[in-house]
């Protein structure tokens, strides 16, 4: 077994007074890839913001990388791509390269200036997410697809040893999906990168992760991913709480 690099045990949250989850324990190792699923409002995003610091838990604890959340406020580095961040306006005022350069913005303070090795650094993460012919444009004038990209790279910049994206390939179409799911796929087996993913794509839980989260308020599994194919009707219904079509599993 790996190192622990995330630890939630007993977390319970609430806005006002509506519980959106309750005794989560999960754990995440260094090197695996975990997916997350669940219907709407199950409770995923806030999951991610309780792992990420962002809000904290109204019960139970949080380790990260070893250490308690609540003890260490400092940042980790952890990269996120949140839900719906591929829908920049048409003429936002920012270019590709600069959209990425400011993945660097917490490491370089409040002062943004950037030099060379910070844009050797920008060409590096165009490659691997494939847009260095779109460096120079402007970011509201690419797709979904190839601004989800451009987020990708920001959140690569700072070479974190976390990566946590929700729900990264709504409104991108099939050839993409797949060009972004072999890209993780290739981040996650040879830099050693450690995943978690919220997805409704059942057919990548099922094929491309190597652990699965089933949420719904409470954690209904958390296990391997072929231990999750073969309860997946049984835990999809009653996660889902009725029948759950599942759709083709195209990898
Ligand atoms: N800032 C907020 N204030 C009050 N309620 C919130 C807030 N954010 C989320 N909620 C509520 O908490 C519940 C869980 O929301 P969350 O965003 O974690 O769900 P989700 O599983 O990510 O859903 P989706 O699949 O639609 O993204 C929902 O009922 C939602 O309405
Ligand atoms: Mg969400």
């Amino acid at each position: 077994m790996g190192k622990t690099i995330l630890q939630l045990e007993d977390v319970s949250y609430s806005y006002q007074h509506q519980s959106v989850l309750e005794d989560v324990t999960l754990s995440v190792e260094e090197g695996q890839f975990l997916g997350i699923v669940g219907p709407n409002g199950s409770g995923k995003s806030t999951l991610l913001k309780i792992a990420l610091g962002v809000l904290e838990p109204r019960k139970g604890t949080v380790t990260i990388f070893g250490s308690s959340m609540r003890k260490q406020k400092q940042k980790y580095n952890i990269g996120y791509v949140s839900q719906k961040s591929n829908s920049f306006q048409r003429d936002f005022p920012a270019t590709v390269e600069e959209v990425i350069a400011a993945g660097l913005a917490s490491k370089k303070g409040i002062i943004r200036r950037y030099n060379k090795k910070d844009y050797f650094l920008v060409d590096e993460v165009l490659e691997q997410v494939g847009l260095q012919h779109l460096r120079k444009r402007n970011i509201g004038q690419l797709s979904g697809g190839q601004q989800q990209r451009v987020f990708i790279a920001r959140a690569l910049i700072s070479k974190p040893k976390l990566l946590i994206l929700d729900e990264p390939t709504v409104g991108i179409d099939r050839e993409s999906t797949k060009q972004f799911y072999d890209l993780l796929h290739h981040l996650h087996k040879n830099s050693g990168l450690t995943l978690i993913m919220v997805t409704h794509d059942i057919g990548v839980v099922t094929t491309l992760v190597d652990q699965v989260a089933c949420l719904n308020k409470k954690l209904f599994f958390h296990g391997t991913r072929s231990l999750f194919v073969k309860q997946e009707k049984e835990l999809l219904s009653k996660a889902y709480n009725h029948d759950v079509q599942v759709i083709s599993h195209q990898h």
